[in-house]
């Protein structure tokens, strides 16, 4: 008997996974192929033309706009791998060198974070104190001319920036060519002086709508007219990328396209990629769980339930009052409702915090919460003019739960609350 045969037996159960499939599951896999973004990414490399063409001449700032799991992540991060690959090929003596850089201001919180972590990768050992951020910008500045770079930061997920610091940081950063130069001036005796030369270019990643309306005016000139929209994806694109996930990490045996079908329209009402993916890899591990060696409809029925459609860390991140605020809204919207007012939240919030035992944060305070989960996609806030009999009553602002099923938020919540209490 062949020793694979008798580990066969040993075990008697083989995985619906291929050996390593899992990892083309994870959130930080970058597939080979990207699906239906060709216009996007031709949009991308348009904008970023002069970093091939005139590394050093001008500056280019662009936003990505999408709501979750439309792929602004995973595009960013193959644009930036794409353009050094294309860049190191084409690499004479005496270019500059290109580099990429990509922060996710999720986990990098602050604006003197972010620099310190661009800083590191430059100067290993950078020192994490001691400098403040215009201090670290002119630093940044002086090393891309040093060490002769040409740079394009990203900044993912920008929403998660406290929005006074955000305005301020991409004020300081839109300006930061027009400073580079008389840095330099200042610093080398020998700089030639090319006034209008510039290293440092940006692109931003935001599920908010209305990300350039947070602005102050001289930004928008250069930030907020480099708008990539990023739609959600069709039933059929859906399709197409969960199918050749599947492909890559599956037993062919173990799934057909009758199930990519179903995985396709559950996660259509979203268009949200991350979503159907996370979907198929939770109905496999089921059937493994099972001991089954295939995955089924009732796999994925019962994966929908464990699986929210916005990256559990999104809830995780909140602090306790956006938590409890989000808590308060999910159970008013609990009782089938489309939608809840404020001063009902207003109420559902205080009942909420004196259950929890925390004492209910100031209206303007609350209002402000209200408009971070507004910022984060997790809300929606419109202002609406109501009409009953035909008789108008005015204007009220109505908070919906973006399409998360409520029950899900509210278990979720309740642990991350009580965990974050004991
Ligand atoms: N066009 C695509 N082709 C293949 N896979 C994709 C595509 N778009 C997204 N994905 C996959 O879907 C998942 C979510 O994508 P991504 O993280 O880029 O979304 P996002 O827009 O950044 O979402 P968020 O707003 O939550 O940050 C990832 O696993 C990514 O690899
Ligand atoms: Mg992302």
């Amino acid at each position: 008997m062949s020793s694979t045969n008798f580990s066969a037996l040993f075990t008697n159960f083989q995985s619906v996974f291929i050996e390593a499939g899992e990892k083309v599951f994870a959130s930080n896999y970058i597939p080979n192929h990207l699906w239906h973004r060709e216009e996007e990414m031709k949009s991308l490399v348009n904008y970023f033309r002069s970093i091939i063409t005139e590394p050093t001449g001008s500056s280019r700032k662009v936003v990505l706009y999408g709501p979750v799991g439309t792929g602004k992540t995973v595009i960013s991060r193959a644009f930036g791998a794409d353009l050094t690959r294309y860049l190191r090929s084409e690499h004479k003596p005496g270019d500059p060198s290109f580099r990429f850089f990509h922060v996710n201001c999720r986990k990098t919180k602050t604006p003197h974070l972010i620099l310190t972590t661009v800083l590191r990768q430059l100067v290993p050992g950078f020192p994490l104190r001691g400098f403040s951020v215009d201090e670290l910008l002119r630093m940044f500045s002086l090393l891309l001319y040093e060490q002769n770079l040409v740079s394009l930061l990203v900044l993912d997920e920008i929403d998660y920036l406290i929005s006074d610091e955000r305005t301020d940081f991409l004020y300081a950063l839109s300006r930061i060519e027009e400073g580079e130069s008389k840095i330099r001036n200042d610093h080398f005796s020998t700089f030639p002086g090319n006034h209008t030369e510039s290293r440092f270019n940006l692109l931003c990643c935001t599920r908010d709508k209305n990300f350039r309306y947070h602005l102050d005016s001289s930004t928008i000139s250069s930030l907020g007219r480099n708008f990539i929209t990023f739609p959600p994806y069709t039933r059929n694109q859906l399709f197409d990328i969960v199918s050749s996930r599947a492909e890559l990490g599956l037993r062919e045996e173990s799934y057909n396209n009758d199930l990519i079908e179903v995985i396709a329209s559950l996660a259509e009402e979203y268009g949200d990629a991350r979503f159907a993916i996370e979907l198929l890899w939770r109905a496999a591990k089921l059937a493994d769980r099972e001991k089954k060696d295939q995955i089924t409809a009732e796999h994925v029925r019962k994966a929908v339930v464990s699986v929210l459609p916005i990256e559990k860390s999104v809830l995780e991140d909140l602090n306790t009052h956006q938590k409890l605020l989000l808590l308060s809204i999910a159970r008013l919207l609990c009782d089938n409702r489309p939608f809840v007012t404020t001063p009902e939240v207003k109420h559902s919030y205080m009942s909420v915090c004196e259950e929890a035992g925390v004492r209910a944060r100031r209206q303007t305070q609350m209002w402000a919460y209200l408009k971070d989960l507004g910022r984060l996609g997790l809300i929606q806030q419109e202002v609406e003019n109501r009409h009953k009999n035909g008789r108008s009553m005015g204007r009220v602002t109505t908070i919906r739960v973006r399409d998360i099923p409520v029950n899900e938020i509210i278990q979720s919540l309740n642990h991350l609350i009580e965990d974050s209490q004991s």
